[in-house]
């Protein structure tokens, strides 16, 4: 089959469709039956990092027919820009989790810096589990030692954009996953992961 095209709006800055929106439908009903499988007599709550889940738990919550409650975590990552950037937590969990069993969400495991906080700061809340899942899995970058439990797709080390992802900040409400072009970030004069790491969202 051929690629589906990119759609006219984000035609000059987006290189391809990587995932296309029906594949994201299927993909996403598959793991909300993995999950309520898994968590049918527990005590579930699930975890989002924010902003780049927006989409995907959108999608994914409404497609698991369980009990459930639903919490956020916001995270940045400041710095100059270099690997060592320091993660801070831009807003708290409300949600009690003690005792109960966490789903921890995000768009993307990347080097795992951010999962990896993220899973410790909740550990310490002493749930009675913890599992994760992401939509997408770039396992070639990765630096700490996490994985997901629940992973959408697995993908190349591209810079990608779309289903919730930004690229400072744009292109989160394409309904497809993209590669971004080249020339897109090479304008800004820094490669996406450095830009991304000054605000993390
Ligand atoms: P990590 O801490 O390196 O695993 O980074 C995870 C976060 O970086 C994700 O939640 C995204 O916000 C962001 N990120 C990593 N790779 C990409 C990408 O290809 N596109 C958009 N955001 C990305
Ligand atoms: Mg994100």
């Amino acid at each position: 089959m051929a690629e589906p095209k990119v759609p006219h709006p984000w035609r000059d800055e987006i290189e391809s469709v990587l995932i296309p929106a029906p594949a994201l439908r299927k993909r996403v009903k598959e793991l909300a039956r993995e999950i309520q499988r898994d968590f049918a007599q527990k005590d579930l709550v699930i975890v989002a990092l924010l902003n780049g889940t927006v989409l995907f738990l959108a999608d994914l919550v409404r497609a698991i027919q369980l009990p459930m409650r639903l919490d956020f975590i916001g995270v940045s990552s400041y710095g100059s820009g270099t690997i060592s950037s320091e993660l801070v937590f831009t807003k708290e969990l409300r949600i009690d989790v003690n005792g109960r069993d966490v789903l921890l969400v995000d768009d993307i495991l990347d080097t795992g810096r951010t999962f990896q906080a993220a899973l410790g700061k909740l550990a310490a809340l002493k749930p009675a589990s913890i599992k994760a899942c992401v939509l997408l899995d770039k396992p070639a970058r990765r630096i700490a030692k996490v994985e997901a439990d629940y992973v959408g797709f697995e993908i190349p080390d591209l810079f990608v954009v779309g289903y919730g992802l930004d690229y400072a900040e744009r292109f989160r409400n394409l309904p497809f996953v993209g590669a971004l072009k080249p020339h897109v970030y090479a304008a800004t004069k820094k490669p996406p992961e450095k830009l991304r790491r000054r605000v993390r969202t």
